[in-house]
């Protein structure tokens, strides 16, 4: 797709957060497929959060270097795509630990008007819709721009993406790829009403 008013060409830079901090996490093999699935305007980057101290307002007079590191990394990002797995019905507290940095101090919020799109991986039938829905609750109130549809939810199955990152199942692997394109396109549209500064 292409959008002629746009004032920047491609690559648009994807931020990923996957909001898992496991080594074996299903959702960053996952992650992975995405960015080989998506279309050749998208350039991937994660954006790491590991380090992040539990978020209290007390910092907010002066946010440590990790915190402000991780609020640039938004800001310099096109777009975000979180990869996120459904922990007890909600989105990880991790994960909502970084969200609230990236929100603060009151009035710096990074996640304002930015492109974000939410895919997520469980084992489980209902592969994360819940937890997407909490994910995506916090992304509306803190003002960002959310892809609605196509909806992500992958029930995880042993081998879906294997060591080389490669869908292994040809109409999951079409579905990914499908999204992928939706997301490029949406993005694509916020930053034609919105650009990037
Ligand atoms: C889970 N898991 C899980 N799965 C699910 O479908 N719905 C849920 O609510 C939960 N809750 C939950 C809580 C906690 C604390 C853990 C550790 C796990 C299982 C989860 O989907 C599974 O462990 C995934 O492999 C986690 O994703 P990553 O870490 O592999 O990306």
């Amino acid at each position: 797709m292409q959008i002629d008013i746009l004032e920047h060409e491609p690559p648009y830079r994807v931020g990923v957060i996957i909001g898992s901090l496991s080594k074996e996490s299903i959702n960053r093999r996952l992650a992975g497929a995405l960015e080989k699935l998506a279309p050749a305007e998208f350039e991937f980057f994660e954006i790491d959060y590991s380090r992040l101290p539990l978020y209290n307002r007390d910092y907010d007079a002066d946010y440590p270097a990790e915190a402000l590191e991780f609020k640039a990394q938004i800001q310099s990002a096109d777009a975000i795509l979180f990869v996120t797995p459904e922990y007890n019905r909600s989105l990880p507290g991790a994960l909502k630990n970084a969200i609230d940095w990236g929100s603060r101090p009151w009035g710096q919020n990074a996640w304002a008007d930015k492109p974000t799109g939410v895919v997520g991986a469980s084992p489980g039938a209902i592969g994360t819709a819940v937890g997407q829905q909490s994910l995506r609750s916090t992304l509306s109130f803190l003002n960002a721009r959310q892809m609605t549809s196509p909806e992500a939810y992958v029930t995880y199955t042993p081998g879906l993406v294997d060591d080389d990152g490669n869908v292994t199942v040809e109409s999951t692997r079409e579905f990914l790829s499908m999204v992928m394109e939706k997301f490029l396109e949406f993005t694509l549209r916020v930053l034609t009403v919105i650009p990037r500064a």
